[in-house]
């Protein structure tokens, strides 16, 4: 079993911030990715659409022997990871915005949260956020537009640059402290984030904790992979394979599959 992949999915090439955290913790795992970018966003889709695709996307995983799944997408999580671990029988990771830290850290009281509609407006989302949050002014704003300019490779636009402006102005009027990024396309966004955010605003997202919970879910279920030679991380994409391989900096094996 350990020898066996963690399988990693996405709406798109966002996952990818989560598998380079997995990547980095456990570089002795054989990995398997599904990009779904063909049907990118998934963050305008309905819950039924999205429950579909993430069944699509772990039937391909378990296909091809996974012996755990993360569902590297706020989107499929917060929608999704219900019905996937009540129908197979095999672990699965999830990732939801890290509104908990934000909650227990502000010092200001005002918390920003930029998710998709998707994420924003799931049963999942709100249940957290009404346990986390109280006393404290939580400002979610949609990011419209910004999944497709990642999945097109327009991540430093001046596109991108103007929406990131007018998504923010409302945060920082309210006095923000934490911005959580709740989509795991968004990590990319940090640098253009970095030089639009004062610095006193900090910038949260849960990449790192799923990797931990990744590694403690693989140990509990003695899944973990002791061998250290031959590792393979391969990535599939359904969409656009260059700015796939472009994000990942030309260091895996990405091909083109229709699923
Ligand atoms: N990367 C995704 C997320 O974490 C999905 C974005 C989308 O496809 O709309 O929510």
């Amino acid at each position: 079993m350990s020898k066996q992949s963690i399988g990693i999915f996405d709406s798109g090439i966002g996952g990818t911030s989560i598998f380079k955290e997995i990547n980095a913790l456990l570089p002795h795992e054989n990995t398997i990715y599904l990009a779904d970018s063909k049907n990118a966003p998934y963050g305008n889709k309905s819950k039924d659409e999205i429950i579909a695709l993430s069944i699509k996307n772990t039937e391909l995983l378990l296909e091809k022997n996974c012996k755990l799944i993360v569902v590297a997408c706020n989107t499929a999580t917060t929608n999704a990871i219900k019905i996937l671990r009540e129908t197979y029988n095999v672990p699965f990771i999830g990732i939801e915005p890290a509104i908990k830290t934000a909650a227990l850290n502000t010092q200001t009281k005002a918390i920003g949260i930029l998710a998709t509609k998707g994420t924003l407006s799931s049963e999942l989302f709100h249940n957290t956020t009404d346990l986390y949050t109280n006393g404290i002014t939580v400002f979610e704003q949609i990011g419209e537009g910004i999944v497709p300019l990642i999945e097109e490779g327009k991540t430093n636009s001046a596109e991108m640059k103007s929406l990131l402006k007018l998504y923010l102005e409302p945060m920082l009027n309210a006095d923000i402290d934490y911005l959580v990024l709740g989509c795991t396309h968004y990590p990319y966004l940090i640098p253009l984030l970095l030089e639009l955010l004062p610095k006193h605003v900090k910038i949260i997202d849960s990449g790192l904790a799923v990797a931990k919970q990744t590694k403690a879910v693989l140990r509990q279920h003695e899944f973990l992979n002791i061998r250290t030679q031959n590792t393979k991380n391969i990535f599939y994409s359904n969409g656009n394979v260059t700015v796939l391989k472009t994000i990942l900096e030309h260091k895996f094996t990405v091909k083109a599959l229709d699923f």
